[in-house]
Order: structure tokens, then C-alpha cells, then sequence
């Protein structure tokens, strides 16, 4: 049985569309990736499938119930990581635990082995007798993936697990995602970051504008810029020069972020040659070439960055 199956879904907010008929499938086992950037339609995907909002049209099953009709079965199935935490800030970690605990309706002793066993893997033992207020970013995430994991879904939904933590931080979460994946929970996880997505993922869909616009294993995605090369120049740049190396024929893209050019193009005799002249009055202070990355793969699409 699938983990989760999604035909031609669709959300519009007061005649806005900001989940288009999506459709796809999840793999009981898979760690499966929603990479798109801000207001792409990931969160509303989420709330679709986890029963917080009612889809406009279209089909979805979670473990074949529909959300339609069998929230309560699903409910029982899945966890939850939203967003934006949604802990209570005036309770303890502990506190927060319980309270959420209850709601489950799962027996005491239960919730005190779970807490036990979570707050350890999280590295927050220690700290569950402190006030959340008091608590960083990371650990309030990882508290918030101790409640989420609490009453052993088979799913679990993280709507962008690292977003706004440091590298450490990130993998430390990573490598919790990737353990309890291992222990056989099925992961849907939104995000922005492509390393996430490559890192993490079975497979990735990449979502724009409430769009699938591609989806697959991370090689695959990758492999299908076989054709294309990507240039990466560091130079000091300005619109105009940007503009123009858009007019090169060959050039796919191009994009420009920290001191550093991103051309995709199709190879083809003389391309650097025309390029490098377009670039003649620039101080180019090195060119390389780079293997695809996911944010290529986007890039290449849509024409937009990830993150603008
Ligand atoms: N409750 C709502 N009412 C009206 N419009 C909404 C509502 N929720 C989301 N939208 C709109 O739907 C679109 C998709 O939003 P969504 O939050 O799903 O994007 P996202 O991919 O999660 O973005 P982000 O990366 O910023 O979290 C956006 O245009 C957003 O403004
Ligand atoms: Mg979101």
C-alpha cells in the first residue's frame, strides 16, 4: 500500500490557486522531498494531507484512508512537524510533552518512555525541566520533533525541519531524520534547501507556483542536464553585462548571487570564447565548471533561483 496517494490535487484561497492539481505517489519506507521556494505551495500541500485544511478538488489517501473522509484514521498514523512551532512557550519541555501526550490520548507510562527515549536522541534531556521561552531555535525544533515522533506515526510530515538553524544544528536533524527512516517511518519533508533535498530524499518532486514541474531521485534529476554545462565565474558583475550574456545563443540561464556568475549553457564551439568577451572589461577572478546541483535543476526550469 501506498504511504501517500495525491491525484490531481488542488487548493485556491479566494479564487488564488496555490496548489494546482498536483499528483504523485509515496512509497511506504521512502524519505520523499517537496523542494520549492517561498510560496510555492508546500505548507498548503501539507495541511491538505494532514486534515488542517480541506482541499478544493481532487484526491488524496494517506495509507489508503481518504482525507476527505477518514481524518480520525489518519490522525492516528502520522506526525506532525509544522512550519512555524506550535509549543507552548510558558511550559517546561516536559510540560509541553505531556500536554501533548494527553491529546493523543496515549497512557501516561507510555509518554513518560517515549519522553525518555526522544529527549535523549534530541540532546535534550538535561533541559526538560526549562521553560520553552528560554530555549533556542534548534531546541525548540528538536522539541518540536519529540512531540511530532511521540506516539510512533508511520509517517511523518516535517514542513521545513532546518529552516533557519546552523549547519550543526541541520545535521544533527538530518541525521535523526535519516535514523528513524532507517527504523522503518515513512518522511514527507518540505524544503528550500536543495542539499537538504539531495542529502535526505529517496526522491524529490519540485514544486513552483503550485506546480509539479519534475520529479525523481536526486540523480535523476540531475542526470537529465546531461546536455547542459554550468559555468561558474567569479567576477563583479553588473545588470546590463548580465542581460547580454542572456543574449548569447547557447546560454540557458544565468544567474548572479555573492560575486559569483551561474551560466547554464548547451555546449558548443566558441561558447566560452563569447562569453569570456562579454565579460572582457569585467576583473574575472576565476571560471570553472560545476556538477549539477538540484538548485540547477530548478534553475534550468523555471529560471528563478530557489531562494532570490
Ligand atoms: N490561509 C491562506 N489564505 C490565503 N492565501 C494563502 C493561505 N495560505 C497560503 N496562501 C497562499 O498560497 C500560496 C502557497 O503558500 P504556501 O504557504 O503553501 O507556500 P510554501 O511553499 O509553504 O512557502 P514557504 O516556503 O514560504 O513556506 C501563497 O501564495 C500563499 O500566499
Ligand atoms: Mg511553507
Amino acid at each position: 500500500m501506498k504511504a501517500i496517494s495525491v491525484s490531481k490535487l488542488k487548493k485556491t484561497f479566494n479564487g488564488v490557486v496555490a496548489v494546482d492539481e498536483i499528483s504523485f505517489d509515496v512509497e511506504e519506507g521512502e524519505i520523499f522531498g517537496f523542494l520549492g521556494p517561498n510560496g510555492a505551495g508546500k505548507t498548503t500541500t501539507v495541511r491538505m494531507l494532514t486534515c488542517q485544511l480541506k482541499a478544493t478538488e481532487g484526491k488524496a489517501s494517506i495509507f489508503g484512508y481518504d482525507i476527505n473522509k477518514d481524518c480520525n484514521g489518519i490522525r492516528r498514523l502520522i506526525g506532525i512537524l509544522p512550519q512555524e512551532a506550535s509549543l507552548n512557550e510558558l511550559l517546561t519541555a516536559e510540560q509541553n510533552i505531556l500536554f501533548y501526550g494527553i491529546l493523543y490520548d496515549l497512557p501516561k507510562k507510555v509518554i513518560k518512555r517515549r519522553s525518555e527515549e526522544l529527549l535523549s536522541v534530541m540532546g535534550l534531556e538535561h533541559r526538560k525541566n526549562d521553560l520553552v521561552k528560554n530555549f533556542s531555535g534548534g531546541m525548540k525544533q528538536r522539541l518540536s520533533l519529540v512531540l511530532a515522533m511521540l506516539h510512533e506515526p508511520k509517517l511523518l510530515f516535517l514542513d521545513e525541519p532546518t529552516t533557519g538553524l546552523d549547519p550543526q544544528a541541520r545535521r544533527h536533524i538530518w541525521e535523526f531524520i535519516k535514523e528513524i527512516n532507517r527504523q522503518g517511518t515513512t518522511i514527507f519533508l518540505t524544503t528550500h534547501y536543495m542539499e537538504e533535498a539531495d542529502t535526505l530524499c529517496n526522491r524529490v518532486a519540485i514544486i513552483d507556483n503550485g506546480k509539479i514541474i519534475t520529479i525523481g531521485s536526486p540523480a535523476e534529476l540531475k542526470s537529465k542536464m546531461e546536455k547542459e554545462k554550468i559555468l561558474e565565474v567569479e567576477v563583479d558583475c553588473d545588470e546590463n553585462t548580465i542581460n547580454a550574456l542572456k543574449r548569447v545563443s547557447g546560454v540557458k540561464q544565468v544567474s548572479y548571487a555573492n560575486g559569483l556568475l551561474k551560466i547554464i549553457v548547451e555546449d558548443r564551439k566558441g561558447l566560452l570564447l563569447d562569453i569570456v568577451k562579454n565579460l572582457s572589461d569585467k576583473n574575472i577572478k576565476s571560471i570553472s565548471t560545476a556538477e549539477p546541483t538540484l538548485e540547477d535543476v530548478f534553475i534550468s526550469l523555471t529560471g528563478k533561483r530557489l531562494r532570490d
